[in-house]
């Protein structure tokens, strides 16, 4: 069924613990970005020449081959993905994702006034592209979201193959593709996933991505390939907030053209493995018997599914209770769906503290099936 979009506004965070992040080497690089002097003290529209050239280079690494020109910097993946919405659609239209979905995706499109069809996700394939044929066949959609890479909450990667015909079946429907790949450069194993970008060749689909699960969150700085949308990006950038932080481009800028990006991915993406497979472990040991959990190819989010029978909102709410932070299933999605799940962001160092974390919500689901605390 298509519904207007209409989310949780709860905090949706999965963002790494400080530990794993280039702390330092950001500082450096912001220290020399403000030794800039005249070059942040400007409204930076459409992007700093220098972090849309690193952009550029680093999506022709990915089968993506741009000009700095064709890259708008955007205050992160979220506001890419509400300004493709915007260049794409009209309010009230019909726009398909994923489910279970990332919250940000779900209030993209409710502040953009669109309505939603939830398309079921594999946990490893991704996109049900047999859903989405039959979205296809019986809405007009305007638009189709997908996290291509090691999507949030599944950890879902599509191969290539299923990129590739995600991106033909919405050209030949004529319907845009918005891609967030916000997780792509964090896989466990492998090479680097490719975007369905690469497999574009109509322009049809509008890329968007951050750095706000590798390098830091609160630069607030991403980007996005509007392609043949780049003047309607543009001026909805422009007329939103005119233009993004001219410090945080350029220190990232200089983060990417040192080379440490690529160091640091190395070991991040080793922790973020390490991470996901003690925290899966735990929970093996802990939770009632019947319950699955997911195994992501990249980034350090799980989702939890219980046993029908137990309620991963009672569950959060007494998690909660006792400073205990996981996501309710219930978020992912604008249905009632995933009251029986949990999201646990896995990116932590492993201390006591977590393992008795993990422990105690195995108890409390147990207690929750029981009907007792
Ligand atoms: C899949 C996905 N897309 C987008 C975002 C938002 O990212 P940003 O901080 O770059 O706006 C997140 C953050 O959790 C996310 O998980």
């Amino acid at each position: 069924m298509c519904r207007r979009a209409k989310a949780d506004g709860a905090p949706a965070t999965a963002i790494p613990h400080p530990d794993y992040l280039p702390l330092r080497q950001i500082q450096q690089s912001t220290l020399w970005a403000a030794r800039r002097g005249l070059e942040i003290m400007d409204y930076a529209f459409p992007g700093k020449e220098s972090f849309r050239r690193q952009i550029a280079q680093r999506m022709a690494t990915l089968g993506v081959p741009v000009s700095p020109d064709d890259v708008l910097a955007t205050n992160g993946a979220q506001e890419a993905i509400i300004l493709a919405l915007r260049a794409v659609t009209q309010p009230g239209d019909i726009v398909a994702v994923e489910t279970p979905s990332f919250p940000g995706i779900l209030q993209a499109l409710e502040v953009v006034g669109l309505q939603v069809i939830e398309i079921p996700t594999h946990p490893s394939d991704g996109l049900s592209l047999e859903g989405l044929q039959l979205a296809l066949d019986k809405w007009p959609l305007k638009a189709c979201v997908v996290v291509t890479n090691h999507s949030n909450p599944m950890g879902a990667r599509m191969p290539d193959e299923r990129k590739q015909q995600l991106v033909s079946m919405l050209a030949a429907a004529g319907v845009p593709l918005i891609e967030d790949d916000i997780y792509g450069d964090l896989y466990h194993t492998g090479d680097r996933p490719k975007p369905a970008k690469a497999f574009d060749r109509t322009d049809n689909v509008i890329y968007c991505s951050s750095f706000s699960k590798t390098i830091s969150a609160g630069l607030r700085l991403g980007w996005m390939l509007p392609g043949r949308y780049m003047a309607a990006a543009r001026q909805h950038k422009y007329f939103a907030n005119l233009a993004t932080s001219s410090i945080s481009q350029l220190a990232v800028a200089h983060f990417l053209e040192q080379g440490s990006y690529d160091r640091y991915l190395r070991s991040a993406r080793q922790h973020y493995r390490e991470s996901c497979e003690r925290m899966r472990a735990a929970i093996t040991r802990s939770f009632p018997e019947g319950t699955a959990v997911s195994r992501p190819q990249g980034g350090f989010v799980l989702w939890v599914q219980l046993p029908d029978n137990i309620s991963g909102t009672g569950v959060f709410q007494k998690a909660r209770a006792e400073n205990i932070n996981v996501s309710p299933g219930l978020m992912f999605s604008t249905t009632n769906k995933y009251d029986n799940c949990l999201r646990l962001n896995s990116a932590n160092p492993w201390t006591e503290r977590i393992e008795q974390a993990v422990a105690r919500l195995g108890a409390l689901a147990h207690a929750e099936r029981d009907g007792s605390t």
